[in-house]
């Protein structure tokens, strides 16, 4: 059975419909992404899963319940994780901090440290920077970084939007192991992404 099925989901803002009839399922050990091009509705539907936007009709069940009126920290706290586009990371703390926050609601300490050696280890631009403060990273290594954060929380799922953007070609091919890596070991991913060819040619894509 998936963990998380998105069935039949219609979106949209007020007089705008956004998605229309759209059906995904990720497995246990699963990834898919969203692909499509600007304003297709990528972030609507990723936004739709983390509980951000209310589908209109249709259901987005995980681990077998339904989810689909529940709020953003409602689901947060069930692991569905969203990482946004943008960064968003916090310029002038360090990137052990960054870390640190994405963990804040874990009270498993040892684990805790335990997990940011994974990243560190994952993403080995973060061991190198550990002490350095987020905001002189450059764009792809803050890209990294607020990943990496969204992993902290061990989500269950992990919502990854545009993972690659704004990344060199060396970084994305990086990225490729990791997310394949995190899948196998951490979590299952739903990503999104506006470009073609890129992340997702190893793995099932949802073009919508
Ligand atoms: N808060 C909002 N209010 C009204 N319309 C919105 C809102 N957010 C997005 N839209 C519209 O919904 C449509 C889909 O936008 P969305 O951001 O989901 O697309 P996207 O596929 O993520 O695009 P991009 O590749 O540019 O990120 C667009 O027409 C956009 O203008
Ligand atoms: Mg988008």
């Amino acid at each position: 059975m998936s963990l998380l099925s998105v069935e039949h989901v219609d979106t949209g803002y007020g007089p705008v419909a956004v998605n229309r009839d759209v059906s995904l399922a990720v497995g246990q050990n699963g990834i898919v992404t969203i692909l499509g091009p600007n304003g297709a509705g990528k972030t609507t539907l990723l936004r739709s899963i983390a509980g951000l936007v209310k589908p209109r009709r249709g259901a987005v069940t995980f681990d077998g319940r339904d989810v689909t009126a529940l709020h953003a920290d409602e689901k947060a706290t069930l692991g569905i994780v969203m990482v946004p586009e943008g960064r968003h990371v916090f310029a002038d703390m360090s990137v052990r901090e960054n870390l640190l926050l994405g963990a804040y609601t874990r009270k498993d300490r040892d684990a805790v440290e335990a997990d940011i050696a994974l990243m560190e280890n994952y993403f080995t631009i973060l061991a190198k920077k550990r002490g350095a403060r987020a905001g002189t990273l450059s764009g792809g290594q803050q890209q990294m970084l607020a990943i990496a954060r969204g992993l902290m929380a061990r989500p269950r799922i992990l919502l990854l939007e545009e993972p690659s953007l704004g990344l060199s070609p060396l970084l994305v091919s990086e990225l490729q192991g990791i997310i394949i890596d995190v899948r196998e070991s951490l979590a299952p991913l739903c990503c999104s992404s506006s470009r073609t060819p890129d992340l997702h040619s190893r793995w099932p894509s949802k073009a919508i």
